[in-house]
């Protein structure tokens, strides 16, 4: 990512630096993955099956090029650790990067955060007795916790670090003064924040102050939650209740609706030049941005798992990066005309046509 919104350069530099190689971070051995695996969908649903689903995709992720596995506690209340744990135990420990996350809990009222000192070492115990491990590789703070300082929160996890209890320190939906104000008392090593096509709000400021300060930026949802595979809008696929609770139901309504379409028609064809599908694109241009260590992705089994695995391995060219590049800011633009201003320019060109 760069400072410009647009245009070669960022795509340019991107490039070149996953041609330097995958990245390490912290006091882990081995290089990131371009792709993660996402654990958040295996909270959901029965629990046998639950649990065989993820056991399944799982094996084939690691099998097939990913190293990285992402949960925290909050997704099925430690249904997901406690399935990664199960699957760590046939494994060669140090070959698999467990990423997981502290301060976030699912009560009764809705998501609360506790990054209290004494919580904090008792979520640490927790989740490695979930995970069946001694260490954790990444461990991230989910959310920052607004009644406790950042400066108490970082000096908790640089004492886990310095323990050697986690192996890398990372954050997760901060912004760039929080990552500031965690930096003053702590080393950190990755950033966890959304970006995709269609959230790329990163770029500005916050993706180059990462890059300078060598913090590796993983993004999450690069599929946007599966609207960017293209299904609701290409293939009218219904949307299911489960996924309609997280997706953002304002990109599916109009005028955003049809705006949406045209912008993933455009990007299909290109995918179709590779003989690759709208989500491999997809995730091949997100964990190709500069500054993206890796992007974790949700697979619900093992044929979005086939699918997505195959988005490693091969480039997009400059060429159609800068299409791409024009097609999302064209995407933007429209999206940034407010309805006035898009009724002026009809009546415009209308006129214009008489
Ligand atoms: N740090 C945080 O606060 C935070 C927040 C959100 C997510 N995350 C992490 O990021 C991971 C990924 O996020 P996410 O699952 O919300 O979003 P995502 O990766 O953008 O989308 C995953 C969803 O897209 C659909 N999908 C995936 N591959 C597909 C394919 N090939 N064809 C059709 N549909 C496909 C599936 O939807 P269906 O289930 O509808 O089939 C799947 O659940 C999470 O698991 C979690 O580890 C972190």
């Amino acid at each position: 990512m760069s400072e410009s919104t647009g245009g070669a350069d960022r795509f340019t530099c991107g490039r070149m630096v996953r041609a330097t190689g995958a990245q390490t971070i912290g006091n882990i051995k081995v290089p990131l993955s371009p792709i993660c695996l996402g654990t958040w969908i295996f909270g959901e649903g029965n629990a046998v099956e639950r649990r065989k689903k993820t056991l399944e995709v799982m094996n084939f992720a690691i099998s097939n090029g990913i190293n990285m596995i992402d949960t925290a506690p909050l997704y099925g209340q430690g249904f997901s650790e406690e399935v990664l744990g199960e699957f760590l135990k046939n494994k060669k420990r140090e070959d698999i990067i467990v990423a997981t996350k502290l301060g976030l809990s699912k009560e009764d009222s809705g998501w609360v955060s506790n990054l209290k000192k004494e919580r904090m070492y008792q979520e640490l115990d927790e989740s490695r007795k979930r995970l069946s491990t001694d260490y954790i590789d990444l461990y991230q703070v989910h959310y920052p916790d607004p009644s406790v300082p950042i400066a108490s929160i970082a000096e908790t996890m640089y004492g886990f670090y310095q323990k050697g209890m986690i192996k890398a320190i990372g954050v997760s939906n901060f912004n760039l003064s929080q990552i500031k104000k965690f930096m003053k008392y702590s080393p950190l090593h990755a950033l966890q924040n959304q970006f995709h096509m269609f959230n790329r709000g990163m770029e500005d400021r916050i993706g180059p102050f990462c890059f300078k300060n060598s913090i590796a930026v993983i993004s999450y949802a690069p599929l946007n939650v599966g609207l960017l595979t293209g299904k609701f809008f290409l293939k009218d696929i219904p949307l299911s209740l489960e996924t309609a609770q997280r997706i953002n139901a304002v990109e599916l309504t109009e005028p955003r609706f049809s705006i949406n379409k045209t912008c993933l028609f455009r990007l299909n064809n290109i995918s179709k030049k590779y003989e690759k599908s709208l989500a491999q694109l997809v995730i091949n241009w997100t964990f190709s941005q500069k500054g993206i260590a890796s992007c974790i992705v949700g697979m619900r089994d093992i044929d979005q798992a086939e699918e997505n695995l195959k988005s490693m391995g091969w480039s997009i060219s400059e060429e159609d990066m800068e299409e791409i590049g024009r097609i999302l800011e064209e995407r933007e633009r429209k999206i940034k005309l407010s309805p006035v201003r898009r009724m002026v320019k009809k009546i415009t060109s209308l006129m214009k046509g008489i």
